[in-house]
């Protein structure tokens, strides 16, 4: 184990910690480090096992409160994966997702450019904007950040994060690195719709859903955007890699003179690119394995028009390729799990648990 993995005296905040991405962060921090936590989440029904762990402290809050916000910024490094980022919500509540998404995560920044912590802000993939189907390999630090229109309100979680990653990197003070997801996708993913959530989930949890309910899959316009999908358990390693980097010797530049500080990272999968068509047949397919029976007696997926299904003001992305050349070159980080694999655990872990279907919880706000 590295040395600051050791280290019993470093506390990190995470923000979010209740959530589907900081729900394993938590898992993995507890398990890899002699850390303790302070977690911060409004739902904390996927990390009921670590309530009563004596290496954590968890507070029922959002960053709307500015004393939590004082709080949280006085530990040395803070992870923010806090947000509102499921699209179907992106044109209802155009409002509060955008409050959810500027307004509170740039009141942390303040706090933590005060503080002097070390601020990891979850931010998306979705700041590349509105991609077009030629569009290539997605660059940090080149591609032109291209919204659609202000009458598409799906730009408007896009924007808000865009708007926060700007204001980050404009903080004099402020020690701060940025993170894109790509699709991360695996166990605790989301919500099933009318179980513990209301609304249209992220793709997997939506096709799971239809899968366990013996309903069609959904292709949204035909099914022919493409996205990369990462395995959630690969960016956790992310993290890893980009808290090994920040900690060593706790300076600016890390020993090998390659900084992760002042810079935002694409974490994704670029192999693991396909349509959502493709994925649709993907997941029928593994379905079919995992319940042992015809693949055809599962309905097959059916079109629907965006507007329809997500309402007024839906738009897209269509192909979402990252380019993961700058965390390889200053983290030494490569996602590793091919698709059908993290389809397939995904998958399992959701037949599994929504077999019952009596779950608590709520759809959470938390990446
Ligand atoms: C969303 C968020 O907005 C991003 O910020 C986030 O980074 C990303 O998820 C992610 O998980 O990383 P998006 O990729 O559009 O962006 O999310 P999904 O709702 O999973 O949709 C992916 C694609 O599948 C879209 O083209 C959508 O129209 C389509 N889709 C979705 C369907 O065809 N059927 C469905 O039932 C759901």
């Amino acid at each position: 184990m590295k040395s600051q993995f050791n280290d019993s005296s470093i506390t990190v905040a995470v923000v979010g910690c209740g959530g589907f991405v900081g729900s394993h962060l938590l898992d993995a921090i507890l398990a890899r480090t002699q850390w303790r936590v302070f977690g911060v989440d409004l739902d904390f029904y996927r990390i009921q096992h670590r309530l009563r762990d004596e290496r954590c402290e968890f507070m029922v809050a959002d960053l709307a409160d500015k004393s939590v916000v004082e709080r949280i910024a006085k530990y040395p490094v803070v992870v923010n994966l806090a947000a509102i980022c499921t699209p179907s919500r992106y044109m209802a509540e155009a409002p509060e997702v955008i409050r959810s998404n500027y307004d509170h995560p740039a009141s942390l920044a303040d706090a933590c450019a005060k503080s002097g912590s070390w601020l990891i802000h979850f931010s998306t993939s979705e700041v590349y904007g509105r991609t077009s189907a030629d569009a290539g390999l997605l660059v940090e630090d080149e591609t032109p950040l291209t919204f659609g229109p202000v009458t598409a309100s799906r730009w408007s979680y896009a924007t808000a994060k865009l708007l926060t990653e700007r204001y980050i990197a404009g903080l004099k003070n402020l020690k701060w690195t940025v993170v894109r997801p790509f699709n991360f996708v695996g166990p605790y993913m989301d919500f099933m719709p009318g179980v513990d959530g209301s609304g249209i989930p992220r793709v997997l949890a939506n096709f799971s859903s239809a899968l366990v309910r013996g309903e069609p899959l959904k292709l949204v316009n035909g099914g022919v955007a493409k996205r990369s999908f990462t395995s959630v358990f690969d960016a956790v390693d992310f993290m890893f890699a980009l808290f090994e980097a920040g900690l060593a010797g706790n300076s600016v530049e890390n020993d090998a003179g390659k900084s992760p500080f002042s810079q935002a990272f694409n974490v994704g999968n670029p192999d693991n690119e396909v349509t959502i068509a493709e994925l649709a047949y993907k997941m029928r397919r593994i379905f079919a394995e995992i319940k042992c029976v015809d693949v055809e007696s599962i309905p097959g997926p059916e079109t629907v028009s965006g507007e329809e299904y997500y309402g007024e003001g839906y738009d897209d992305s269509m192909r979402r390729l990252p380019s993961v050349e700058k965390a390889e070159r200053l983290l030494g980080f490569k996602a590793q799990t091919p698709i059908d694999v993290v389809l397939r655990e995904s998958l399992t872990w959701f037949v599994g648990h929504y077999s019952n279907t009596s779950h608590p919880g709520t759809d959470s706000a938390s990446s």
